[in-house]
């Protein structure tokens, strides 16, 4: 089974590894994404949610000063924020994240949440939370009535006015798709989704395959990430699989990279994030083996629809605001 290093994204090649920037502290990210491109990443996961795009884009700026790549070799992705959602404040949010970037274009801008948040002024405080206002008494998410519809007509106007090459959208079930591509006139290109091996995700991936939707896997390596936010258990960890083990050992290879095989063997971009860098390199390195199709179902065979990042649980638990976009 060959696996190519870019997937195709409408008329473009996304990398199919990128490095999630989401949790990469603020103090580390200039040089870890510096780093990270000198390793051999050439996509980058950003999202104005992770309050970390300024440093991400010193990072970015400081590689390219020093050639190691060029802009046009680099894929850039971000996120349109849940309280951006109104097609006034949609350009702004867009130029504001350019700036913090410090590229002219983005090769791929999502919306980060099918939720429509009260705006919060960029002046007032940035990036905004869940939370309208973290100072009241108790704090809760105030919830907007906009339209996807007119968040997606105002991210057409991007790319049609050359500041963004590709749009889509990030944690959108399937329904939701369904009613986007009935008014979509600028072909929705990527969907981002939590994905790994206990969260499987059929009928999403078939739908996104049938329509010419590249899918992207958020969390491609399971509950590591949600450990230490309380969000999942240590041993919710796919890593100690025996299949993974099995296959880690017949392979040569780490339980980690046979995760991450498993994802792009499946046709989909992973974006694993990693502070550290021989796990970072690790990861780029997926293109020498191949699990083979028993490994694949027997991996696939995991999946227990256990999703880890689910606003119809963090809302409530942190937010006070029951919010499920998920049954
Ligand atoms: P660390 O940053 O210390 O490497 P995800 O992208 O699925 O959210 O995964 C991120 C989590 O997985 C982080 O906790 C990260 O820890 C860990 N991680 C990333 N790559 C590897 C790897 N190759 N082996 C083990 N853990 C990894």
């Amino acid at each position: 089974m060959k696996v190519k290093e870019t997937i195709q994204v409408g008329k473009s090649q996304m990398p199919t590894i990128g490095m999630g920037l989401w949790k990469l502290e603020k103090e580390l990210a200039a040089k870890a994404v510096r780093d990270a491109i000198e390793m051999g990443y050439r996509h980058l996961d950003s999202a104005t949610d992770y309050a970390n795009e300024a440093e991400v884009g010193e990072g970015i700026s400081q590689a390219l000063k020093e050639g190691l790549c060029t802009r046009e070799e680099l894929w850039v992705t971000s996120k349109l924020w849940n309280t951006d959602h109104r097609a006034e404040h949609v350009r702004p949010a867009l130029e504001r994240t350019l700036r913090d970037l410090q590229v002219d274009y983005l090769d791929l801008y999502l919306i980060h949440f099918p939720i429509a948040l009260k705006h919060v002024p960029h002046d007032r405080f940035y990036p905004a939370d869940w939370i309208y206002d973290p100072d009241s008494e108790s704090p809760k998410m105030e919830l907007d009535t906009v339209p996807i519809s007119e968040t997606w007509r105002a991210m057409e106007e991007l790319v049609e006015a050359g500041l963004v090459r590709h749009i889509g959208v990030c944690n959108f079930p399937t329904a939701l798709i369904h009613d986007l591509l009935t008014y979509a006139k600028i072909p929705l290109s990527v969907l981002q989704v939590e994905m790994h091996p206990y969260l499987t995700q059929e009928r999403l991936l078939r739908l996104c395959r049938e329509r010419d939707i590249t899918v992207t896997a958020f969390s491609p390596l399971g509950a590591l990430s949600y450990v230490p936010l309380n969000m999942a258990k240590a041993a919710d960890t796919v890593l100690q699989e025996p299949v993974v083990l099995a296959a880690a050992e017949r392979l040569g290879k780490t339980p980690a990279q046979v995760v991450l095989r498993w994802g792009i063997q499946r046709h989909v971009a992973i974006i694993p994030k990693s502070s550290n860098p021989k796990r970072q390199r690790e990861n780029l390195q997926l293109f020498d083996f191949a699990l083979s199709d028993q490994e694949m179902a027997d991996i696939s065979a995991l999946n227990r629809n256990q999703r880890f990042n689910d606003p119809g649980e963090f809302c409530e638990r942190v937010f006070n605001t029951f919010h499920p976009i998920y049954d």
